[in-house]
């Protein structure tokens, strides 16, 4: 019998050597990325989060905005001439978790920061048939009326610079009275008008 048929003849071993091959082809694709400079370093001017931002970006993921909107605009012609320049590794360095995605009920998010002003998203954050009659995005009312709670900012300030993000002493400090009478809305926009305008696009 040559080996070959060995192999496809018992399935365990088969498993286990399919196993064995897709983990070295993982490990060869996914361990050099660990060490690139490209992926692991900032890109020039990136900046930690403000305290307002970071609230803002948790109410992002708590009302599931991340489940219509990526924040990943791929290397394709299409997707660069509607949204602007490809996002780079380099843009997310400080993201934990990350919200790249890859479902696109909504648009793109990834550089919409300075795209509409702030009134713009707040109509379109109450009711987006406000101003996109045809969309089916839902409306979020309830961010209007809620503040954002300033007693836990710092905590998470400090949580996210004990996995690397440069949070100075000064910026922990400050965090409960930046966003001490905050409006979910409020930070829920200022997160927005953020994303990705250190790589502006010309629109
Ligand atoms: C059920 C899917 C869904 C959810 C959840 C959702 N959206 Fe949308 N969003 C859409 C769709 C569809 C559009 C396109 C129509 C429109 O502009 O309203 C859109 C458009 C947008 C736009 C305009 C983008 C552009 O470039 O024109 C912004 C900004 C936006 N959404 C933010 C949010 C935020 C913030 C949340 C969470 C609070 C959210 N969306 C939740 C589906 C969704």
């Amino acid at each position: 019998m040559k080996n070959h048929d060995i192999v496809e003849k018992n399935i365990g071993l088969m498993v286990v050597l399919v196993v064995v091959a897709i983990s070295f082809g993982g490990l060869v694709e996914i361990v050099p990325q660990f060490y690139l400079k490209e992926t692991t370093e900032p890109i020039e001017g990136l900046k930690p989060l403000d305290a307002v931002s970071l609230e803002g970006r948790d109410i992002y993921i708590r009302e599931g905005c991340h489940v219509c909107h990526t924040q990943m605009v791929r290397p394709l012609r299409a997707e660069v001439e509607r949204y602007g320049h490809y996002s780079v590794a380099g843009e997310s360095v400080y993201e934990h978790p990350f919200l790249w995605g890859s479902k696109r009920t909504g648009p793109d998010l990834a550089r919409v920061g300075g795209r509409y002003s702030d009134a713009w998203h707040k109509a379109h954050m109450f009711n987006p048939r406000n101003v996109v009659p045809e969309s089916n995005m839902p409306s979020f009312p309830w961010l209007f009326d809620n503040y954002v709670d300033e007693k836990i900012t710092a905590r998470k300030m400090k949580a996210l610079r004990s996995v690397g993000v440069p949070y100075t002493d000064a910026d922990i400090e400050g965090a409960e009275k930046a966003v001490k009478g905050v409006t979910e809305i409020d930070a829920l926009v200022t997160y927005l008008q953020q994303l990705g305008i250190l790589l502006k696009q010309k629109r």
